[in-house]
């Protein structure tokens, strides 16, 4: 067994410690969750990372891969139930440089991710409150739905306590990505990790706008195929709800879209992300645009690129419902 120097093993057993119980530690403001003390698997410093809704179907897969992501070194799980609970939120919150929000109610068939709105509004203000407080500088990823409406309530949230970066808070749409590649690369014969198909616009219905003109590696679809793969890439969503009947919606391919975008805002923390996400921003005050994230977020808004006649109908259509959808969430959080 090595022997280490006696501070060396306090740093070492504080570390211990600051996992085991990362509440007091934080509350103490303990050195020994400064990004240079925490390291991250493979030795290097690692990320401080908080997921919000951390006990529910998305939240759980997500956990455990952020576990297994060699970025994170201090992992804040947090939850109504059982884990945390509202009292504990400032201490899950605080020091944290990515917080993950899957909280809330997901869709039973026959809603519209619009239905959610009346819950879940009021979980994401209420977190957004508590980032804005501990941690206004961290990267915020937002999952829960309506995207399209929680993405401005949390920006009004941030705006009203005087620390809103539009860099840093990104809803999530990164799921419709993944599907979409997955639905071409089935038609085309591919794997879906070689095929990139854009999506733009927001996360519902219409607003979920796949520019398929702009596929990589680039391939040419009959109209009828265009027709047929849009309209299976903007429901993917209530496909899965209304085959879970019930239970719920997509959880497991969510939390690995969700794990994908982390690790890509990580690397972009560190210094060497070159990867082009998605997220909310341009155009509208809010829409999911090709980006490059980097130390600071959002470093660059990629333009859309050439869209034909099909994908301009496509993007008026967007571009109504995102709107109104947007406003519904500014509304609501200036109540
Ligand atoms: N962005 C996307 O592409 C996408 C895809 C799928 C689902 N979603 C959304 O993600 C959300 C979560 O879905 P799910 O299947 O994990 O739901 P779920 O019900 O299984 O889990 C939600 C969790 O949030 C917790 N929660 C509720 N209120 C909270 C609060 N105030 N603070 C902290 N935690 C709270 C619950 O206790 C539960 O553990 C839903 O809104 C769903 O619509 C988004």
């Amino acid at each position: 067994m090595q022997q280490h120097g006696g501070g060396d093993a306090s740093q070492r057993i504080a570390r211990i410690s600051a996992h085991l119980n990362p509440n007091k530690s934080q509350m103490e403001g303990s050195p020994s969750l400064e990004r240079s003390t925490c390291r991250a698997k493979g030795g290097s410093p690692g990320f401080k990372v908080a997921i919000l809704g951390a006990a529910g179907g998305i939240g759980q897969p997500l956990s455990m891969l952020m576990k297994m992501n060699p970025l994170v070194s201090v992992l804040h799980l947090y939850d109504v139930r059982g884990f945390l609970g509202p009292q504990q939120l400032e201490n899950a919150l605080t020091g944290m440089d990515l917080v993950i929000i899957p909280a809330g109610v997901p869709r039973k068939p026959g809603m519209t991710r619009d239905d959610l709105f009346n819950i879940n509004a009021g979980i994401v203000k209420t977190l957004c409150e508590g980032i804005a407080k501990c941690c206004p500088k961290a990267i915020v990823n937002v999952i829960s739905n309506p995207v399209n409406s929680t993405v401005p309530i949390a920006a009004e949230v941030f705006k009203k306590a005087g620390t809103y970066d539009p860099r840093r808070l990104l809803g999530v749409t990164m799921l419709d990505v993944v599907r979409a590649n997955t639905f071409v690369a089935e038609i085309l014969g591919h794997d879906p990790r070689e095929v990139d198909v854009p999506v733009v616009g927001g996360h519902a219905g219409v607003t979920i706008l796949p520019l398929l003109s702009q596929i990589k590696p680039p391939c040419s679809f009959t109209s009828e195929e265009i027709a047929h793969l849009t309209s299976r890439i903007q429901n993917g969503g209530t496909e899965v709800v209304e085959a879970k009947a019930g239970a719920g919606s997509a959880t497991l391919s969510m939390a690995y879209a969700a794990v994908k975008f982390a690790d890509a805002c990580l690397r972009g923390l560190r210094g060497d992300a070159d990867d082009h996400i998605f997220l909310q921003v341009t155009e509208l005050p809010f829409f999911a645009s090709k980006v490059r994230l980097g130390r600071n977020g959002v470093e660059e808004i990629y333009p859309l690129g050439p869209v034909n006649e099909f994908e301009r109908a496509g993007l008026e259509k967007a571009k109504k419902e995102l709107a109104a959808s947007i406003e519904k969430g500014i509304s609501f959080a200036n109540k």
